[in-house]
């Protein structure tokens, strides 16, 4: 097997090292009901990889009901209350399969890995993990602008790690961090399934499933 051409791998957070996905899901679900809104995974699917506000936004516009932006943010901190609380008694048993393998594959391989997520949770989940010194820059909600889909926050990973954005890899679960890693130049690995994830380079079912030689 040749070497990979990459020299850093840029990592999504929630739905890819961990399950936080669903506790994002099941948050989202019960703010959705109590407003009305069917929630449902191909709705929770949109939602993935979008920042919080965002997120809000997507249910309330199709509650068809208008909202302040002090009920909104009254909404928006109920979710993340129950988020937190879901999240409480994560450890590193919630690391995905295969999650740490991936990481001290591509450290052994002599890259840098990053983490670009837009979750303000990012750290905490990270700290419950024991994987915060795993990374060399982690970028989260604090550090950018733009959320997913724009390239930003792919960006700002390879400008810190020092890595051109031809020379990275990105990793998402979301279709939303998929066209992220592209809009950034990069090549995208999708965890899912390739029907969702349709503009990626590649799919794989999980970080078990990762294999740096196959990626070029
Ligand atoms: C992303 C998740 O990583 O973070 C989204 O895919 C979530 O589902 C977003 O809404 C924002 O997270 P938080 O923790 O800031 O509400
Ligand atoms: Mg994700």
């Amino acid at each position: 097997m040749r070497p990979s051409r990459f020299k850093a791998v840029i990592f999504d957070l929630d739905g890819v090292i961990t399950d936080t996905a669903h506790y994002h899901f099941l948050a989202w679900k019960r703010l959705a009901e109590a407003v009305g809104v069917h929630f449902d995974c191909a709705f929770n699917e949109q939602l993935k990889g979008i920042d919080r506000m965002g997120s809000l936004d997507l249910i309330l516009t199709s509650s068809g009901r208008a909202f302040t932006p002090t009920q909104k943010l009254a909404l928006a901190e109920a979710k993340n209350l129950h988020y937190r609380q879901l999240i409480e008694t994560m450890s590193a048993n919630n690391l995905l399969p295969g999650a740490m393998e991936a990481l001290m594959k591509v450290r052994a391989a002599g890259m840098k890995v990053g983490l670009a997520s837009v979750s303000k949770n990012a750290f905490t989940v990270l700290e419950r993990l024991g994987i915060t010194s795993d990374f060399d820059y982690v970028v989260d909600a604090s550090r950018i602008a733009r959320g997913k889909p724009d390239p930003e926050i792919f960006l700002k990973a390879a400008a810190e790690l020092g890595v051109a954005p031809a020379d990275c890899l990105g990793v998402e679960d979301a279709v939303a961090g998929v066209a992220s890693i592209k809009a950034a130049g990069m090549y995208a690995l999708g965890v899912g399934l390739p029907e969702v994830l349709t503009q990626a380079d590649l799919v794989i079912s999980g970080l078990d499933r990762f294999d740096l030689n196959v990626y070029q």
